[in-house]
Parts: C-alpha cells; sequence; structure tokens
C-alpha cells in the first residue's frame, strides 16, 4: 500500500484528484466510486477541474434499500448532488435500492461490473472498518448482496437523518470480491474516529472482522489519510 498522509481532508482532497487526473491521463473509462463525507474533497476538485468525464463510466459502490433516487438521503441523490450534476458521466450505475426483487437486482449489478471492469475506485472507510457496506464478518466471496446495517453504521450515519429511526436498516452493496478486481484502489480517511479501523486495515491481520483489511491482498492501494487517522500507525 501506498500511504500519503495529509494536514487535512482539503490536502487530502488534491490528492485523491490527483490520482483520478493520472488515471484519466492514462486511459482509465470506468470509475467505481463512493459516498459519505470523506470524498467529497476530491469530488469538489474534480468539479473545479477541466477533467471530462463524458466518456466515461461510473458504478457506485452502494445504495439503501427503501430509499427513492430522489429521496435526499439516498446516494443517488448525493451523487448527483456533490458530483454528477457538475460532472457528468456517459452513464452512471447504482444499485436500485427500491427494486422488487433485491437478488435479481444484486445480479443485475454484477453483470454492470463484470462488463465494465473497474480502473480506479475510490472508497471511503468505516468506524468499523467497513468499505461499501460489506460489515464486519461479510464473506469475501459474495457477489453485490443485501446487507443488514450494524448498529455502529447505523448511528455513524444518523447524523445525516432528521431522527435515528428515519436511517435505513438496510442497504445494497458491491461485495469485496468485485472491489478487489479494481486494477486500482484509492481509500481515504479522515478523523481521529478511523484512527483504529485504519489501523486494522493497515498493519492489523488480515481478516473478515475488519473488512478493509483485505486491501492488504492487492498489488495497487493508495491510502490517503489525515495526521488524525493516521495517529495510531
Ligand atoms: C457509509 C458508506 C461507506 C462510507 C462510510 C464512511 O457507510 N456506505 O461507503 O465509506 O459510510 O462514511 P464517511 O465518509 O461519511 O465517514
Amino acid at each position: 500500500m501506498k500511504i500519503i498522509i495529509v494536514k487535512n481532508e482539503v490536502e487530502g482532497g488534491q490528492e485523491g484528484y490527483k490520482i483520478f487526473a493520472d488515471a484519466k491521463k492514462n486511459g482509465a473509462h470506468t470509475f467505481g466510486l463512493a459516498t459519505g463525507s470523506t470524498p467529497i474533497t476530491t469530488y469538489n476538485d474534480i468539479i473545479a477541474s477541466d477533467l471530462d468525464f463524458s466518456d466515461s463510466i461510473s458504478i457506485n459502490l452502494d445504495e439503501y434499500i427503501g430509499l427513492a433516487a430522489d429521496n435526499d438521503q439516498s446516494y443517488n441523490y448525493f451523487m448527483h448532488e456533490h458530483l454528477f450534476n457538475k460532472k457528468p458521466f456517459k452513464k452512471s450505475y447504482l444499485p436500485n435500492g427500491l427494486a422488487k426483487d433485491i437478488d435479481a437486482e444484486a445480479k443485475r449489478y454484477d453483470q454492470v461490473i463484470e462488463d465494465n471492469p473497474i480502473d480506479l475506485q475510490i472508497l471511503g472507510l468505516g468506524r468499523n472498518g467497513h468499505i461499501g457496506f460489506n460489515e464486519p464478518g461479510t464473506s469475501r466471496e459474495i457477489g453485490t448482496h443485501r446487507v443488514s446495517l450494524t448498529q455502529s453504521t447505523i448511528d455513524a450515519n444518523a447524523r445525516f437523518f432528521a431522527h435515528e429511526e428515519d436511517v435505513p436498516k438496510e442497504a445494497l452493496s458491491m461485495g469485496l470480491a468485485s472491489i478487489m478486481k479494481s486494477k486500482h484502489i484509492l481509500l481515504e480517511a479522515y478523523g481521529e474516529e478511523k484512527a483504529d479501523a485504519v489501523k486494522g486495515m493497515i498493519e492489523g491481520p488480515d481478516t473478515p472482522d475488519l473488512p478493509a483489511s483485505i486491501l492488504q491482498n492487492h498489488d495497487n492501494v493508495t491510502v490517503i489519510l489525515d495526521e488524525a487517522a493516521a495517529s495510531k500507525l
């Protein structure tokens, strides 16, 4: 893993942006995208740049089950607000959290990923070490799947909702095996509350109990951390 330590997430965003720009220059066509507060500074720098994604594909990691695309807490809405409205892609894929048949939707999504191999995947990191919505204990073999969110994730995400009971309890997430197939993985983590997960991901045992530790097995991972997230290394 290549580790870049920056002062804060504004600098982290600039480093993340450079990785997108390099990937684009080197012919990357399909970008795996993430939601959450972490990638926002990178998306802001992309928006401010002249990078053009109108010929590129994007594939998002995950979506809540039960929220419509126009719900302002859905990941679909988030992506439009924070990137797509200003930097449209030729085609952007997200799981459909309102699909009637969730298993069929998961299969459809796996096909999308297979048809569009991801050149660069950006990831945030859950406080418990989850990536996408692959919570601790998730099998590393399964593809896109239905997830029951852990209480820790529900608590962490409650800050975005008016009431904790509004936080969806389930999501659809790309699987770890699909994430690992990406040619280049960029993980960003900021803040003290990520420090334990960062330490486990980089220095700890490679274990399903800390999903991000699987990245120790990938040969092209860049990690951008601020000093607080790196403080336990
Ligand atoms: C959610 C998302 C993850 C994200 C994580 C961290 O659970 N499913 O993709 O990485 O939150 O969020 P944040 O970046 O806001 O700390």
